[in-house]
């Protein structure tokens, strides 16, 4: 019988595995469930290791393997593709990941330069990452190939992550306040920065923040879209199954964290088991 004859219980669905330092991956899983919706994701969260951002390269290289062996021997069925939700692990890890995994396909996300060049009016684009981010060789050599077609402000944004991963709304405003200020001047104005990229995927769950400071005719740029699309590109397969994908939760730290947040930022409400 050809695969796509046989009834869905007797196929066998691979998920995609995604992983991030917390729960900031979750923007990125949010559009690749819109993008994929009959995909299975186990989906990591480090909380117990999190912040990655102000970390050394070593610590999450280690952590990055730690999370994909864990991955592909998840109850026997192996995870078909990898998305690294995470713009640190992905600037430290990715090529080793795909070194020592030369299977399975891995997806990354990294600061949205380019398309954010595409959309400037006045080439000042504000960038919003961790450190470990920014000190990245990979970012470094994005930048460098980029750094005569716009002016890019690099902003570290330690504690950010951190905030965000603990839901502290006063300190995520008081920090992004103090960074869009360390950026410069907002607007649409010759000298005004016009675009602000969310260079860290917990960013995203602060953007109402940042864009009630910059003002709203500056775009915020994150990259969950097109690293959906990416992954798309990228599977080896699509589910044939008709029913609606399922998500697994795991965590390194506090389950509940991650729970929440899952059920808040996208409406998704399923257990959360540690790891
Ligand atoms: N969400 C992560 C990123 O995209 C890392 C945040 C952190 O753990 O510092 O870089």
């Amino acid at each position: 019988m050809s695969p796509s004859l046989l009834p869905d219980a007797a196929r066998v669905k691979h998920p995609i595995g995604v992983f991030d330092s917390g729960v900031g991956g979750l923007s990125i899983l949010k559009a690749l469930r819109a993008e994929l919706p009959h995909e299975d994701f186990v989906y990591v969260a480090d909380s117990g290791f999190a912040p990655y951002g102000e970390r050394d390269e070593g610590f999450v290289v280690d952590r990055s393997r730690v999370i994909t062996r864990h991955l592909l021997k998840q109850q026997q069925l192996a995870i078909k593709a990898l998305v690294i939700a995470c713009n640190t692990a992905t600037a430290a890890a990715i090529h080793l990941l795909r070194q020592e995994h030369p299977d399975l396909p891995t997806i990354g996300v990294e600061p949205a330069l380019k398309p954010a060049i595409a959309l400037s009016h006045t080439r000042r684009i504000g960038v919003m990452a961790t450190r470990g981010t920014l000190n990245s060789q990979k970012f470094k050599t994005l930048l460098a190939g980029l750094a005569d077609q716009a002016q890019f402000i690099c902003q570290p944004c330690d504690g950010l992550a951190d905030a965000i991963e603990r839901h502290d709304t006063e300190k995520i405003s008081a920090l992004c306040a103090r960074y869009t200020q360390g950026i410069g001047r907002f607007g649409t104005q010759l000298g005004e920065v016009d675009t602000l990229v969310l260079g860290c995927t917990h960013y995203p769950f602060a953007s109402q923040d940042l864009q009630a400071l910059v003002g709203p005719r500056v775009r915020l740029l994150d990259n969950g879209e097109p690293v959906a699309r990416q992954t798309r590109r990228m599977l080896p397969s699509l589910s044939s199954h008709a029913a609606p994908g399922q998500c697994q939760l795991l965590s390194t730290g506090d389950p509940a964290t991650l729970q929440t947040a899952a059920r808040r930022w996208l409406g998704l409400d399923v257990p959360c088991r540690v790891l």
